[in-house]
């Protein structure tokens, strides 16, 4: 057994359960805390999708072990670092000459510090920093990401390190991204969340560290920000820092509270990875289980009908969360994020194939795939919304203009969005 084979979980306050793993056989374990069962409140923490079930008897599981999930329930894995968190994971453990750690491990790392409300104990002690240099960061950034000579990321230490391990391994995804804080009162940055009250802004900021002047990423993503605002489609409240990396408010730190939040995959055990269980119409059953309004159903087919017109064929189950409502003890449809051209427009792509399929199809969906949608799920009026994604096109290449996106990427992009054909 590795040593730390067992660790507490907390959620607002209340230790809910133990969550262990034995890393020979790779099975992992979950035991409510009895006396939270009793109190019986926040009951919808983990909705009912067949993984952890209210009792106060151990719970196994081998289904996890895999990449995605790492051996433990999809509910705390949403909790782990996901590529670019582990590269930097990695590369820091690394450099202090440690070659593995545990999942648990990793987890008592995370700490306090993840994204979402949950947090685990005892806690890996890490030292405290203040200030953030955000062009230092992105420097070492570019070493671990090996986008330097490697002569380079042989100097790497850990104290370069440590600091993006600490503000840089708490958010999911493929992309460099670290997490700030900016005092509402003086503008002032500071690293991570930890100082998380009304008075910061909580930022999570996917940084473009390619510098590659064709193809800016984050500034198309933040155009996508802006057209999808327009749509009345919710996002977090979003900015360009430096006028290239891509600033989102966080919807999991709202109000100076942490907020409880799941991402589909978390929420149900389906991997973002497998095309299994990857569809549109999945999300949409899910949403009725959790008894999300349908306001918020039409709204979900609105981001259907974007993605696909719009070229945003990444739209995995990790692409999609929900927030718990403590007061009510139920569930919302989180604001929409990573919508954006998910593909390198100046390259060309053979296989399109979306991650979410649409009357079971990834490629050619064509109006009828998207009208069966809305007729099984009781949407209206989908002939009016499709029309009114559509109509944003031209905006969407104006604002590529006024923020100074290369012809050239632009006329590629135009040539593929607007219609229903994506492929
Ligand atoms: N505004 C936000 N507030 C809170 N959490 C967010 C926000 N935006 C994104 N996240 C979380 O951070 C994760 C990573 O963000 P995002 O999906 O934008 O990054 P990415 O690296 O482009 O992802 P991918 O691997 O899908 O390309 C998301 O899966 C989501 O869980
Ligand atoms: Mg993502």
């Amino acid at each position: 057994m590795a040593t730390n084979d067992i660790i507490n979980v907390h959620l607002f306050g209340h230790e809910i359960g133990r969550l262990g793993i034995d890393e020979n056989t790779r099975r992992s374990s979950f035991q409510y805390n009895p006396e939270f069962l009793k109190d019986n409140v926040l009951s919808n923490i983990f909705p009912a999708t067949g993984i952890l079930k209210r009792t106060t008897h151990v719970q196994l599981f081998s289904q996890f072990d895999n990449d995605t999930f790492s051996g433990i329930p999809p509910q705390f894995a949403d909790s782990l670092p996901d590529m670019f968190g582990s590269i930097i994971f990695k590369a820091w453990i690394e450099s202090k000459d440690k070659k593995h750690i545990s999942v648990l491990e990793q987890l008592a790392y995370v700490a306090n510090r993840g994204m979402g409300a949950i947090e685990y104990s005892p806690a890996k002690k890490i030292p405290k920093n203040t200030e953030i240099n955000l062009k230092e960061i992105i420097e070492v950034l570019k070493s671990v990401l090996n986008l330097k000579q490697s002569k380079q990321q042989e100097s790497l230490d850990s104290k370069a390190l440590i600091n993006i391990f600490k503000i840089g391994t708490s958010a999911g995804g493929a992309r460099p991204k670290i997490l700030i804080s900016e005092n509402k009162a003086d503008g002032h940055i500071i690293p991570g969340d930890l100082e998380y009250s009304d008075k910061y802004k909580h930022f999570l900021v996917k940084l473009d560290i390619e510098e590659d002047n064709n193809y800016p990423r984050e500034t198309i993503e933040y155009c996508y920000y802006l057209t999808l605002r327009k749509l009345g489609i919710r996002m977090m409240e979003s900015k360009l820092i430096d006028d290239k990396h891509f600033a989102t408010l966080r919807y999991d730190r709202q109000n100076g509270e942490k907020q409880h939040v799941l991402t589909a995959t978390g929420m149900t055990g389906w991997n973002f990875r497998d095309p299994e269980n990857s569809s549109y119409e999945n999300l949409f059953k899910l949403c009725s289980f959790l008894k999300i309004s349908h306001a918020q159903k039409e709204e979900l087919y609105k981001r259907m009908v974007f993605n696909i017109i719009y070229g945003n064929t990444d739209d995995h189950l990790k692409n999609h969360s929900f927030i718990y409502n403590k007061a009510s003890d139920s569930w919302d449809l989180s604001p929409a994020y990573d919508v954006t051209y998910a593909l390198n427009p100046l390259l060309d792509f053979k296989n399109k194939s979306r991650a979410l399929s649409i009357n079971a199809k990834r490629t050619n969906i064509s109006k009828s795939d998207i009208l069966k949608i809305a007729e099984d799920f009781t949407i209206k009026n989908p002939e009016g919304v499709i029309k009114e994604v559509q109509s944003q096109k031209k905006d969407l290449l104006k604002l590529f203009k006024e923020h100074g996106i290369a012809k050239v990427t632009s006329d590629r992009i135009a040539k593929k969005i607007g219609g229903l054909k994506y492929d």
